[in-house]
């Protein structure tokens, strides 16, 4: 089978967890946790960054550090993977879903004014959704599949709205908006090093941002909320979401390889583009200001290509491509949930875009069988 993504562990991870099973530090504490919080920190541009067991455990502890809770309401584009909705509603707040543009596939920026503009009242310094009466905290940014959206417009409008920008760059690690590296954009930035992204631990998130006291809290967040000392005092809420010292190894090893991981990233697009543009296939056009890490090459289909049906008949031929997200208002627990948008734009890429095989260790011969496959398929379409 040719797969999506899997993970690619040709550098030193052996070496690394090797070195955690023969000292015997496997669990939440040693030496590879803060040398791979370093190593990202450095990477991204940022002065703090805390280590999580997910992506999706670090997009919760950044809802508690920013004290957004059940009388809050949080900006989120509704094509996104689920997590990044999940943690806004594990504190009790409420999405307000905004379309995305047909073109980037990334957040609508003028849609977000026109629902602050049209949809909420201000008092006493904040915005409230007419409807629920939630305060309008934040503005989720996601950087869809290594993307990035406007962040020039984003910041403006979350300034002139008294809105905090939180990054989901689960996907983007090694992008670029201009000169800031995806991860340093948002007052709390979360990474995800799940099996599927350009470097992974197994499992595991990061949390960064530049504020030590933001890095403070979630850290004693993702301890339980544990009190300094010997005895077990514990002072809020909190949450086991540390990540391991035997992931982190893998982390460290992982971040050595970056660099050639993204070369690969980017060759695998040029690839596929070279071969697909010419038989009707659209990329995703990047953001002005962005150079993209490519995590996943994902293309719109030519009109009379069928997704599923493509999509069946690659994984009949042992090739794994995807669907991409069922945008996060049509699902079941959200379809109630406010949804800004002029023409559906997040639903027909969602019905007519699928993601190719992007691993690191892909070899051009898997790389042409991919394309030969698709080109059969679209010769009988
Ligand atoms: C946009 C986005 N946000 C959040 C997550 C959650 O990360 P994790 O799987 O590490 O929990 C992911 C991916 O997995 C993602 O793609």
């Amino acid at each position: 089978m040719i797969y999506l993504a899997r993970p690619n562990l040709s550098g030193k991870e052996w070496e690394y967890v090797k070195k955690c099973l023969d000292e015997n530090w496997i669990s939440v504490a040693g030496e590879f946790i803060p040398q791979f919080e370093q190593k990202i920190a450095e990477y991204c541009q940022v002065k703090y960054a805390v280590a999580t067991s997910s992506g999706t455990a670090a997009l919760h502890i950044a809802m508690r550090v920013l004290n957004i809770g059940h009388q809050d309401a949080v900006i989120v584009p509704t094509l996104t993977f689920v997590a990044s909705v999940n943690a806004i509603c594990y504190v009790g707040a409420s999405p307000v879903f905004i379309d995305v543009y047909p073109n980037t596939w990334q957040i609508n920026t003028e849609l977000i004014e026109t629902y602050l503009l049209q949809h909420t009242y201000y008092k006493n310094g904040f915005f409230y959704d007419k409807d629920t009466h939630k305060c309008v905290k934040a503005i989720l940014a996601v950087n869809t599949l290594g993307n990035i959206p406007d962040m020039i417009a984003i910041q403006r409008i979350a300034n002139k709205f008294n809105l905090v920008l939180i990054e989901d760059a689960a996907e983007a690690l090694g992008s670029c908006y201009y000169q800031d590296k995806a991860g340093s954009i948002g007052k709390v930035s979360i990474l995800s090093f799940n099996g599927n992204k350009v470097i992974t631990t197994g499992g595991g998130g990061m949390l960064l941002t530049q504020q030590k006291e933001i890095s403070a809290h979630a850290k004693h967040l993702i301890h339980q909320a544990k009190v300094n000392g010997r005895e077990y005092i514990h002072d809020e809420i909190g949450y086991n979401y540390r990540l391991l010292n035997i992931l982190a190894a893998i982390g460290l090893a992982q971040m050595e390889q970056l660099p050639q991981f993204l070369n690969k990233k980017k060759e695998i697009h040029a690839f596929y583009q070279q071969n697909l543009v010419p038989l009707g296939f659209v990329p995703q056009k990047l953001t002005d200001g962005v150079s993209s890490n490519y995590w996943l090459s994902t293309f719109i289909l030519p009109t009379e290509v069928n997704k599923q049906s493509l999509l069946d008949f690659l994984y009949q031929n042992g090739i794994e491509a995807r669907s991409l997200w069922k945008p996060m208002h049509t699902l079941d627990m959200f379809c109630k949930s406010k949804y800004i948008s002029h023409d559906n734009c997040a639903e027909t890429i969602y019905s007519k875009a699928i993601s190719l095989p992007s691993g690191t260790d892909i070899s051009l011969k898997e790389l042409q069988k991919v394309v030969d496959k698709i080109k059969e398929f679209v010769a009988k379409s």
